[in-house]
């Protein structure tokens, strides 16, 4: 898929190659990651939906790299997103709402019929993201994270949403 003409990127399923940066993505992100050898053992389990967007505007895209990726799992008829980021460079051209639509898609095929997720209550881009593509939010988890404390937002959206809007 490619997400219009003012973003590049094709969303396509990660693959081993792309564990190092996605793992340094998250570490420069301040995210919790699985890291690689949980991420390699996942990624051949039909429920697990990983995803990375690739720049799609330069001329040799083997070195570049991936702009983004998206992580999530299906269980029974919910699909649990666990981490959504996009590389400083690349960000607000659309790479996350590319990422997150394809995900909520493939998460609806695979029988999810909510989405679900938690953020930082300081996170107002990824809040953003997330209103933007139909969430809303469903209950706060007081003190979720560490470094630093911080409650968790719990948001929540119909998968089949991704169904309709681009
Ligand atoms: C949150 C994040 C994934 C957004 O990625 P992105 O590719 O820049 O997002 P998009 O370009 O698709 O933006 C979609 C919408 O999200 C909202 N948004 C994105 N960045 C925002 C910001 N800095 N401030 C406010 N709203 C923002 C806007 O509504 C935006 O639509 P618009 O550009 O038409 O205004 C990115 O900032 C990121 O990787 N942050 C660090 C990792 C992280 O916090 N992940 C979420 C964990 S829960």
């Amino acid at each position: 898929m490619t997400a219009g003409n003012r973003h590049k990127f094709a969303i396509e399923r990660m693959t081993e190659s792309d564990l190092t940066e996605i793992v340094e993505l998250e570490r420069a992100c301040g995210l919790s990651s699985r890291g690689i050898e949980a991420y390699a053992g996942i990624m051949k389990l039909p429920h697990y939906v990983l995803l990375v967007a690739r720049r799609l505007d330069l001329p040799d895209q083997a070195s570049i790299g991936i702009a983004g990726f998206f992580s999530a799992v299906v269980v029974l008829d919910e699909l649990h997103i666990d981490n959504v980021a996009v590389n400083s460079e690349f960000r607000r051209r659309g790479a996350a709402s590319a990422l997150l639509h394809q995900g909520m898609l493939a998460g609806c095929l695979l029988g999810a019929e909510k989405s679900f997720l938690e953020v930082r209550e300081s996170n107002l881009a990824a809040i953003g993201l997330y209103l933007k593509h139909g969430f809303s939010q469903a209950g706060l988890r007081k003190d979720y994270y560490s470094h630093p404390t911080e409650n968790a937002i719990i948001m929540t959206a119909d998968s089949s949403l991704s169904l309709f809007n681009d």
